[in-house]
């Protein structure tokens, strides 16, 4: 197991988080972070973690997981070190399995050109929340998009598309889906839901609200969730279950950054274009370096670049919230 990385890299990491990831969208988590930036005692707990649970994402959402939302650093540090076993183990049993619903609404510009009907896989699908774009509603500037059948509330994803964005006419037609992940969250599971809630941050309470409702339909769905690496065996033996007569699209969206190697990234790259007839890449610009593209060139800061069969051809809102040509 590797342990943590020394205390002076851990501050700047939660400054880094603070300046780059919180600001603008959390005051909280920016107020917490650099609160922990500064905090010798709490990044030595931190530091005793392994490194890939030193996340400031899964140590917020922990503590609000045990304790609730804190409501200033002085409450947070109390309760954090008056609790720090049940902090500790939430974050060694959990992860930042993040679903994010609202990424279908930058996906499906691409989903909605191909050949229909569809097959779908996702790989690193969480809940598989983004395995029913075609049961959502959509507000794009131009025109909203509704599900032609529903027997429950469904969310409404806002998304600001650029003018040479061609915002889709109607929603896909989906005829298969499965997902693969490494831990396959169950949306039926209240526990389960309850920490895909807890990662939502505090103030996005529009976002959290969509989150629910899309948890709930798929929770009556039960998707064909399998657990495997995205590197194994599982993969290739999911792309042939899918349906012959069916464009298989695979696709994958803030995933490959868990990945930390850059060659298995590439290998991915190479079998996901292989085994399927569209790959739709939708990811932080610096994890496939091949594009072309880094962190730099995003028009807005933390944008995701979306690349179909490795060709980058928009930039996107990391939870959905807009897409512009790149
Ligand atoms: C941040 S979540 C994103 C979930 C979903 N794609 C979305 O956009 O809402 C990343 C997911 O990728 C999964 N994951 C990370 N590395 C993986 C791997 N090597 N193979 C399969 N899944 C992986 C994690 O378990 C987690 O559920």
């Amino acid at each position: 197991m590797m342990v943590g990385a020394d205390r002076s890299e851990l501050s700047s990491r939660y400054q880094r988080f603070a300046v780059r990831e919180a600001s603008g969208r959390s005051p909280l988590y920016e107020h917490l972070a650099m609160g922990v930036a500064m905090d010798e005692t709490v990044l030595s707990l931190i530091a005793g973690m392994p490194t890939s649970k030193q996340q400031p994402n899964l140590l917020f959402a922990a503590y609000r997981h045990v304790l609730g939302v804190p409501s200033n650093y002085a409450e947070f540090r109390k309760g954090l070190l008056d609790r720090s076993d049940a902090v500790r183990s939430v974050m060694l049993e959990r992860s930042t399995q993040t679903n994010e619903p609202g990424r279908c609404a930058v996906l499906l510009p691409i989903l909605a050109s191909l050949p229909q009907p569809l097959a779908l896989l996702e790989v690193g699908a969480s809940a598989g929340l983004c395995l029913f774009p075609d049961r959502y509603g959509y507000d794009y500037p131009s025109r909203s998009l509704r599900p032609a059948e529903h027997t429950k509330p469904y969310p409404v994803f806002p998304c600001a598309a650029g003018e040479t964005i061609e915002v889709p006419k109607a929603l896909p037609q989906i005829v298969w889906r499965a997902g693969l992940d490494l831990n396959p969250l169950d949306a039926a599971d209240p526990d389960e839901a309850a920490w895909l809630e807890t990662l939502v941050w505090p103030e996005q309470i529009e976002r959290r609200n969509r989150l629910r409702l899309a948890l709930d339909i798929v929770a009556a769905e039960e998707p064909k969730l399998v657990q495997g690496d995205l590197l194994g065996p599982e993969f290739e033996a999911l792309c042939r279950q899918a349906p012959q007569d069916a464009t298989l699209v695979v696709f994958h969206t803030a995933v490959l950054a868990y990945v930390t190697a850059d060659e298995d990234r590439r290998t991915f790259a190479d079998r996901a274009s292989t085994l399927s007839d569209i790959w739709i890449c939708n990811e932080a610009p610096g994890v496939m370096p091949h594009l072309g593209f880094t962190a730099a060139d995003a028009p807005t800061q933390g944008a995701f670049l979306l690349s179909v069969n490795g060709q980058p051809t928009a930039w996107t809102d990391p939870h959905g919230s807009s897409i512009v040509s790149a």
